[in-house]
């Protein structure tokens, strides 16, 4: 079982050594090899996805990966961006199906900003297609004057596309996994106003025909988000975007307490993955010890689970990071009155301790 580990940037590389540790703790026969991406990458290498990161990403069997982005790195040119790197590894590994479940802990509802009726037992599973929409569509780009009035681009461009392969493919993806939960699928679209998302919904509507013991519903993404926040446990499966997925899953994401919590996997078709916590690279805590590693650990839960084919190992993750979590631990992000307040590697170190409890 060969791992490909990628901290990246910001607080990427201390949530990441501590999800390491808990693998390593399972004292099964993983291969793991770390590389630099990101911002790291592009300061060490001048390229946020060097060759060598992205070869070592394609021949392991899972991809653990912590976050990219520094604002340092805003002014640089888009390709050079730490964005990219994580970008391009999902359109390279084909990584076209992204799954981020938001679950609510029992102990954490508290810790969400909505009423706790509302989240609690909250257990939806965000489905985002990856590799498509807007985030890859051509042609993009900036228009410069031609009158010589402005100096410089005076107006920017993106396309937002998708084929019916892409469509049908993601749509498969969430019938499934609703078949293996609720049976619901929510179809998250735009098709009022965009062709692109007209299209996908006619797409999901016509896969759907071959689930007939799933239920499919459509929603516009704009009333999506307003139902997450009043009514999110009314949803089971949703399947949406890339665009519009990156939006409901953080969305989401505060439901469960914290972005601190969320974990995400990133599959192509030959079910291997990469694995990352859906929050991103928080340069403003970085390096001060207090990031949540819980989002990442769970990803590698997942990593388990999906692309090693180990559910007994991924369930013992699972119940560990219950454990600590009944035990009152929480890193500030979770932090509420009555509980104790860790650090990283102390919430690190009081899952591995679970694990062989
Ligand atoms: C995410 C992130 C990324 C995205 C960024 C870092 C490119 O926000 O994984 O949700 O937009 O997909
Ligand atoms: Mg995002």
């Amino acid at each position: 079982m060969k791992i490909a580990v990628l901290p990246g940037d910001g607080i990427g590389t201390e949530i990441v050594a501590e999800a390491v540790k808990v693998l390593q703790a399972l004292d099964l026969p993983f291969e793991m090899e770390t590389a630099l991406v990101g911002g790291a990458a592009y300061a060490a290498h001048g390229h946020p996805l060097p060759e060598a990161t992205l070869a070592l990403a394609k021949q392991a069997d899972a991809v653990l990966f912590g976050a990219v982005g520094d604002w340092k790195y805003d002014k640089l040119e888009r390709h050079l961006r730490p964005e990219q790197a994580i970008l391009g590894l999902r359109k390279n590994l084909g990584l076209f199906a992204n799954f981020r479940p938001a679950i609510c802990h029992e102990p954490l509802v508290a810790a969400s900003s909505l009423k706790p009726e509302l989240v609690s037992g909250l257990d939806i599973l965000i489905i985002r297609e990856l590799t498509g929409d807007i985030y890859f569509g051509q042609p993009r780009g900036r228009r410069v004057a031609t009158d010589g009035l402005f100096p410089g681009a005076e107006e920017a461009f993106d396309t937002m596309r998708y084929s019916k392969p892409e469509i049908e493919r993601i749509a498969h993806v969430a019938f499934q996994a609703a078949r293996k939960r609720g049976k619901r699928v929510t179809s998250v679209d735009k098709a009022n106003v965009l062709e692109t998302f007209q299209f996908w919904k006619d797409v999901v509507s016509e896969v759907g025909l071959q689930y007939p013991d799933v239920a499919l519903d459509h929603m516009y993404v704009d009333n999506a988000a307003m139902q997450l926040v009043k009514a999110p446990k009314k949803f089971d499966v949703i399947v949406t975007g890339n665009m519009f997925g990156d939006i409901l899953s953080d969305q989401a994401s505060m439901l469960t307490g914290s972005i601190g919590m969320l974990p995400s996997a990133s599959l192509n078709a030959s079910n291997q993955g990469l694995y990352e916590p859906s929050h991103g690279s928080a340069p403003d805590i970085a390096g001060q010890g207090i990031a949540n590693p819980l989002a990442t650990i769970l990803s590698a839960a997942m990593m388990l689970r999906f692309s090693l084919n180990q559910e007994a190992a991924a369930q013992r993750i699972e119940t560990a990071v219950k454990t600590v979590l009944a035990q009152g631990l929480r890193t500030a992000d979770i932090f509420s009155e009555g509980s104790t307040r860790v650090s990283t590697v102390e919430m690190g170190n009081a899952v591995v301790r679970a694990l062989s409890s």
